[in-house]
């Protein structure tokens, strides 16, 4: 007998077949990427976290806006329920200049991505709408919820990307492990996951293991208040400053509201390594 869990499961693998047909015979779209550049005066120390930080481009892309997806982030009103958030119509947690950085990080960046914290599905609309301006590449994203997981499934089922989607559910550190063991690589890894010293520090660790050579991790609540709170359990900034922010293969590239952006540029060029392909999890 089916459940409403088997029916919701089928009904978010319909359309995935549908924009398959409709992608096929489209011609094949070339980004072209702009030369990177870093913004160390958006540096913030310990003692200023939760100071203002704006969107500053890490590409330098010529027009003020990426494309019409990027300018309509721009332009989107801000949640009644949440003082800060942007009101892409799904549930989350990303200011505006955090939302037009993870678009700007997927669209320019190399390979496939992943993402730690599903939730709702704001950031992964975000970027599997980046994949699918872009035509090319897959986000891998894992929630330790089967509810959030399956929540966010369903608010994307009828949206662009959604085919490049790949959701998984179980504990980051675990997921990331199985990555590592399957030698893929990634060019942009989102962290907003669990945000205290423990999770964020297994993050920091296996990074260098998972990033391809040039490509980007973003950490939300990396410049945030609870930072320089000792009672509050949420500790980015310490756990990036204590991984990769400590090894030379990490360049800082900004912080952006409340997220730090760091770029994987290790000394010697890795040995050829497989980068992901564009298959699916078994887990799905
Ligand atoms: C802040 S929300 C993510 C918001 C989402 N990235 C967005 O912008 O829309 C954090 C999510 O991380 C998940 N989470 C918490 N601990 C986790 C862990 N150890 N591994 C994987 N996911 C975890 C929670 O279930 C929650 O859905």
């Amino acid at each position: 007998m089916r459940t409403s869990y088997d029916v919701a499961r089928l009904l978010v693998s319909l359309p995935r077949i549908v924009v398959k047909q409709r992608q096929a015979g489209r011609p094949k779209l070339v980004v072209r990427k702009p030369a990177a550049r870093r913004h160390p005066d958006s540096w913030v120390d310990l003692e200023q976290c939760g100071a203002s930080r704006p969107y500053v481009k890490t590409f330098e892309f010529e027009s003020p806006y990426i494309g019409g997806y990027h300018s309509k982030i721009a332009n989107a009103t801000t949640r009644s329920d949440v003082k800060f958030g942007v009101d892409l119509g799904l549930d989350g947690f990303l200011a505006h200049a955090e939302a037009l950085k993870v678009y700007e990080l997927a669209y320019f960046g190399d390979g496939d991505f992943l993402e730690l914290g599903t939730y709702r599905g704001l950031s992964t609309s975000i970027i599997a709408r980046a994949l699918h301006d872009r035509q090319r590449g897959a986000l891998y994203t894992c929630d330790i919820s089967p509810r959030f997981s399956l929540v966010a499934r369903i608010a994307l089922r009828f949206l662009p990307g959604r085919d490049r989607v790949r959701f998984h559910v179980g504990d980051a550190a675990g997921f990331l492990d199985r990555m590592i063991g399957e030698r893929r690589r990634f060019g942009f890894v989102f962290v907003d996951h669990w945000h205290g010293y423990d999770a964020t520090h297994a993050v920091g660790m296996r990074l260098s293991s998972l990033l391809l050579p040039g490509g980007f991790a973003m950490f939300h609540d990396y410049n945030d208040t609870s930072a320089r709170d000792p009672a509050h359990p949420d500790k980015v900034f310490q756990a990036v400053r204590d991984t990769v922010g400590r090894s030379s293969s990490f360049q800082f590239c900004c912080v952006t509201a409340s997220s730090a952006v760091f770029q994987f540029q290790p000394a010697a060029a890795l040995p050829t390594e497989r980068t992901t392909s564009y298959h699916e999890l078994s887990v799905r």
